[in-house]
């Protein structure tokens, strides 16, 4: 026996319960194709090759995969066991020289390396047995299969509840899906699966009483019901996504960060969070965000594809889109938004401004109303922002341009040219002022016949 292992991962069901264009196993759980979960999980533990079973009409599911797995058709979905034999070529490697093949759902993100870690240690264990599968026992075990076990406690058989009898149902252990099979005998097994059954479907489950009647042992490894949690419908993402979203909030809590209200802030698969980092309440992540130590998010803010360096804070009310840098110590505030754009160490904007495609140098401070025209209707153009520059507030900074280090920029100034550094710029209508101006004005409105 060696220890090799190999995946093969079943997602060429219909998904017909999705209602949508999308095959299923691509739809996101926390911004991750649950297929990528699953993948992901088979990936910690280093199966090779791992291939992915689609059904002929999924070309979005091979394309989104291509490069990360090695893909198989089921021409016909004809149950779980049919679903495994057209990996048969890709693992012939492992099949001739031995090991353990894992079979995964392609729709259950929650499954976790650790549980198939597991797994793979009892298949490995001195007892050799053919089959572990993952076990659970659900409050309701609805229509899972049922686990039979053996009077020393090992597995028998796998019952579908449709084709069980009273006694079988009340079993309360049921199959997770999830299944370590040892690799030089899986598909002479399979070969014995026949398809006289309720639903007239090739069971990969039978693949337990064929061992057994080969005088193999089989084994359950018993995990916890989140992590079997397959997706079959819009409400059961939802559910995932929520299972997803608490897994993520703990693993970010245990690693230094403040959630002040957990439940409202959003993550997303990859969101990096420091220590001591604080995340006040309704915050959402989008994809490629990191915060760096000791930084703050203030309430109903929403990053995507940024970077908040230490000791910044951003919000409350701020939008931080894809390329957004925010430097050390740096403050973002209501109702700013910042898009492809350094904001270095120390620099302000702290109001209603939009920054996009600019770099704003350290300590620069940024005017309520401030907006970067950063587009012409053709092309973006950069601004480029000294350190130390004041910019007034209700600025427009009509791109290309540039503000030196330490200029000033008058209050509601359209700024076309470059301003050199230290220099002050004005722009704007000369402000006219006549005393008395406004008594004459009234005086004027109030006489009779003028409306
Ligand atoms: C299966 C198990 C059941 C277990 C349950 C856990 C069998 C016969 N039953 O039932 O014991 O409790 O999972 O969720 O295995 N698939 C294919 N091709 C097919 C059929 C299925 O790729 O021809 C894929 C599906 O896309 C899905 C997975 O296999 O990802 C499981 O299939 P599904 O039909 O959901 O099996 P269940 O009836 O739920
Ligand atoms: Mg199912």
């Amino acid at each position: 026996m060696t220890d090799r292992l190999a995946a093969v991962v079943l997602a060429a069901g219909k998904g017909t319960r999705m209602k949508s264009d999308l095959p299923k196993v691509l739809h996101r759980v926390a911004g991750k194709p649950m297929i990528e979960w699953v993948l992901d999980a088979a990936g910690t533990l280093g199966a090779d090759p791992v291939v992915v079973v689609t059904a002929p009409d999924q070309d979005a599911v091979r394309a989104a995969i291509s490069g990360r797995a090695t893909t198989a058709i089921q021409e016909q979905a004809l149950g779980t066991a049919d679903a495994v034999k057209p990996a048969r070529d890709a693992l012939a490697s492992i099949a001739a020289t031995g090991g353990t093949v894992l079979v995964l759902y392609g729709d259950t993100p929650m499954m976790t390396p650790a549980t198939l870690a597991r797994m793979v240690e009892a298949r490995n264990g001195k007892e050799n047995p053919a089959v572990v599968v993952l076990g659970f026992e659900p409050d309701d075990p609805a229509l899972y299969g049922r686990l039979v076990l053996g009077a020393d406690h090992s597995l028998e058989r796998i019952v579908e509840t449709r084709d069980a009898g009273p006694v079988e149902r009340d079993i309360g252990l049921c199959n997770g899906g999830v299944m370590a099979i040892d690799a030089s005998v899986l598909f002479e097994m399979l070969d014995a699966i026949g398809n006289t059954n309720v639903k007239s479907e090739f069971y990969l489950t039978d693949i337990v009483g064929i061992a057994r009647a080969a005088g193999r042992r089989c084994a359950v490894v018993i995990c916890d019901t989140i992590e079997t949690m397959g997706v079959d419908s819009r409400a059961g993402l939802a559910t995932a996504e929520a299972a997803m979203q608490a897994r993520l909030r703990a693993t970010a809590m245990d690693n230094g960060t403040t959630l002040t209200a957990p439940e409202t802030v959003f993550l997303c698969h990859d969101t990096k969070l420091g220590r001591d980092v604080t995340v006040h309440p309704h915050v959402v992540f989008g994809a490629g965000v990191s915060v760096e130590d000791g930084a703050e998010i203030r309430s109903f803010s929403h990053l995507e594809g940024a970077r908040v360096a230490a000791g910044a804070i951003v919000g409350p009310y701020a939008r931080l889109r894809p390329g957004a840098d925010i430097g050390a110590g740096a403050h973002i505030g209501n109702f700013v938004e910042i898009k492809n754009a350094v904001i270095e160490p120390g620099a302000k904007a702290n109001h209603l401004s939009y920054v996009g495609d600019a770099r704003v140098g350290a300590k620069a401070n940024i005017g309520a109303g401030t907006i970067t025209c950063n587009y012409d209707g053709f092309a973006k153009h950069h601004t480029d922002i000294g350190a130390g520059a004041f910019i007034g507030s209700n600025t427009a900074l009509v791109a290309p341009v540039t503000v030196g280090d330490g200029a000033i920029v008058g209050a509601g100034s359209v700024v076309t040219k470059d301003v050199p550094a230290d220099a002050l710029a004005v722009v704007r209508g000369a402000e006219k002022v006549i005393p008395g101006g406004a008594v004459r004005f009234r005086a004027s409105r109030a006489k009779p016949g003028k409306g």
